[in-house]
């Protein structure tokens, strides 16, 4: 069997002596994308900064394409291939949209299907071509969105990690932003997609992880929950 694009595997991780993670295990197939769900404070975010590197967990492993990259630093771990659209977009305000692309770059690693530069995040988001001068800081909610994964999109990743790209959108953004991730899904890019909408999620997510209180719930294709097995209020408090 293919190395999944990410997995974590029996992750135990802390802030302080908060034991937030607790024996959290999910994996990420190769041109998949993998809904993560959950409550506020259920643990998403903080699977995020695990497994770029930013919180190094207590227990556990973190893969890249089979390669542990847990215990390396995030740098070492970017350059492996993993970006992340971090929650909150955290864009650089007073730079101009064109700076915040560049600063961004890096070239492709070996095995990027899709080589990104800024002419190619321009065509894809025409928005930020009309306004590359622009201080970001002065941009739309949506276009700040756009910008944070056009950003992640010109370090050339492998893998992309998106912490709710939906969040504080119209529904009209939303729906762009959405079919933004369809199309780099097609383009062969695993994405790992945290997200408060669960419609959202189950339009795109091959397979699904809900976490609670910072342990996986449940772990299963969207198919299968789609079709009803499995009691999603219980876990979420939706619907
Ligand atoms: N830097 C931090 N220091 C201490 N505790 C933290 C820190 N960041 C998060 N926490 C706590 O860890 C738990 C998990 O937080 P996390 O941000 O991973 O949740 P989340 O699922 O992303 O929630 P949300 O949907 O609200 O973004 C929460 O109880 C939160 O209060
Ligand atoms: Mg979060």
């Amino acid at each position: 069997m293919a190395d999944d694009a990410l997995s974590l595997a029996g992750i135990d991780a802390f802030y302080g002596d908060s034991h937030v993670l607790q024996g959290v295990s999910l994996s990420l197939a190769e041109g998949h994308v993998l809904g993560l769900l959950g409550r506020n404070g259920a643990g998403k975010t903080t699977c995020m900064n695990v497994a770029v590197g930013l919180l190094p967990p207590r227990a556990g492993r973190v893969s890249l394409f089979g390669e542990k990259v847990s215990g390396r630093p995030p740098e070492a771990i970017a350059m492996r291939g993993l970006a992340l659209v971090p929650q909150g977009r955290r864009i650089f305000r007073s730079l101009s949209v064109r700076e915040n692309l560049t600063v961004a770059a890096r070239k492709p690693v070996a095995g990027a299907r899709h080589p990104w530069t800024l002419d190619a995040v321009f065509a894809a988001f025409p928005r930020l071509a009309e306004r590359q001068r622009q201080t970001a800081g002065y941009l739309s909610g949506g276009e700040q969105q756009m910008l944070a994964i056009g950003r992640a999109l010109m370090s050339n990743p492998r893998v992309l990690l998106m912490d709710e790209p939906s969040e504080g959108l119209a529904p009209q953004i939303v729906a762009e932003v959405m079919s933004t991730i369809r199309r780099l899904k097609e383009q062969g890019l695993s994405i790992l997609l945290v997200e408060q909408n669960v419609k959202l999620v189950f339009d795109l997510a091959d397979d699904i992880v809900i976490l609670n209180s910072g342990r996986v719930v449940v772990s299963n294709t969207a198919g299968e929950l789609r079709a009803g097995r499995i009691d999603l209020h219980q876990h979420l408090g939706v619907f």
